[in-house]
């Protein structure tokens, strides 16, 4: 047979497939494994937006929709940007509804890269950047944050990374995998190397709704730059919508005109109902995310006091999305290992560290998006473990 795709195969398979794969060896052997490895809230679809969806089917909101989404939903994302960041956009030429967020930094990340061109990336990561990067031909230039420094996006470090070939930055804020809000500060120093440098940023700020502690920061709203950022977002997390597959972006008409151009000659569009759906999401669930904001922030508060209390175990208190960056000193520093451990001996599922990238090390993210009854049975499980 001829080969393959030199480009996909040399794309590694992600480090957290090892523990996923072993959790549901041990589940399916009979072991009760809680697994605190996954990004999926626990919640339900709030009703109003199941029934809307619904209501679109027997309406027959069944056929082809606009490739780069319906009227109503880009107008709503626009209404929302206006509102919420200060932020006028054109809902025709600068807002793009796609299938989830992740497809969304791909059009994008396809739309601003020539081969070659660099893209950075601040480690630890979200998984799929990297990815995402090689697989439209550019070249990620990852920054390795100190978690002794609180992962902090320092000026120096930044501009020792910029040549000639960068792109884009990439800001993801409230963070996957560490919890972390931009600070005013971190946000002025990527807005003085964009404009010093003509970049562009691409700003996934998906996890924007669940912020526990201080301001998110819409990073386009910021002087000087709207011409050169685009926001990706989407209802996955917020409104606990992830198998709906639904994300918008925002940014210069040209970006998303190429963006789209990609959209409509592969998915075509998202499907016509959900976005239907997704138009009262942003209207009129808001008291519904305020209780699941809650929920999240009260187990945030039980897990990081209890594993905090745990003899061998250290964990920062994040301000946002629904994650901890756990340390285990106890266990030493290898996250491979420790995400064993937990597993094997804990029936805990955990993703290591080491699949954010470099930086990650020494970690493990625990998702809360899950009960606390299975929380509180994980703390009492460590426990054990750690003697
Ligand atoms: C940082 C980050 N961006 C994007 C996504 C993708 O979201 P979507 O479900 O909209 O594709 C995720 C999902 O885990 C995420 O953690």
């Amino acid at each position: 047979m001829k080969s393959l795709s030199q480009l996909l195969s040399s794309i590694p398979p992600s480090a957290t497939l090892a523990v996923n794969d072993k959790a549901k060896a041990l589940k399916a052997a009979g072991r009760d494994v809680i697994s605190l490895a996954g990004g999926d809230p626990d919640f339900d679809t709030p009703v109003p937006i199941v029934d809307a969806a619904i209501a679109a089917l027997r309406n027959g909101d069944t056929h082809y929709p606009p490739s780069r989404g319906t009227i109503a939903l880009r107008e709503a994302v626009a209404a929302k940007c206006a509102s919420e960041y200060g932020l006028e956009l054109d809902p025709v030429r600068q807002i793009l509804i796609s299938p989830g967020a992740k497809f969304l930094i791909y059009a994008v990340m396809a739309a601003l890269t020539n081969p070659g061109d660099e893209i950075i990336i601040f480690e630890p990561y979200w998984v799929s950047y990297v990815p995402i990067v090689k697989l439209v031909g550019g070249k990620p230039v990852t920054i390795t944050l100190s978690a002794e420094d609180n992962f902090q996006i320092r000026a120096d470090v930044l501009a020792r990374h910029i040549t000639p070939r960068t792109k884009a930055i990439l800001v993801n804020s409230p963070n996957n995998p560490t919890g972390r809000v931009l600070t005013t500060a971190e946000a002025e120093v990527i807005r003085q190397a964009a404009l010093a440098h003509d970049l562009y940023v691409i700003s996934d700020e998906i996890y924007e709704k669940l912020i526990y502690e201080g301001r998110h920061i819409n990073l386009a709203s910021l002087p000087g730059m709207a011409e050169r950022t685009i926001t990706v977002n989407g209802h996955s997390k917020a409104y606990a919508m992830t198998g709906w597959r639904l994300g918008w972006a925002a940014g210069p008409a040209d970006v998303i005109g190429l963006a789209a151009k990609l959209q409509s000659q592969s998915v075509t569009s998202a499907a016509a109902f959900t976005m239907t759906a997704g138009v009262v999401a942003l209207h009129e669930v808001e008291e519904d995310v305020a209780a699941m904001r809650r929920a999240y922030k009260a187990r945030r508060d039980f897990m990081v006091q209890a594993l905090n209390a745990l003899p061998g175990v250290a964990c920062d208190m994040p301000q946002g999305a629904f994650y901890l960056f756990v340390r285990f000193p106890g266990l030493g520093t290898d996250s491979m290992q420790i995400a064993n451990r937990l597993l094997e001996e804990a029936d805990i599922a955990a993703t290591p560290g080491i699949a954010f990238g470099q930086a990650g090390e020494g970690h493990v993210r625990f998702s809360y998006a899950t009960s606390m009854h299975d929380l509180e049975r994980a703390v009492e499980r460590i426990g054990r473990l750690m003697g």
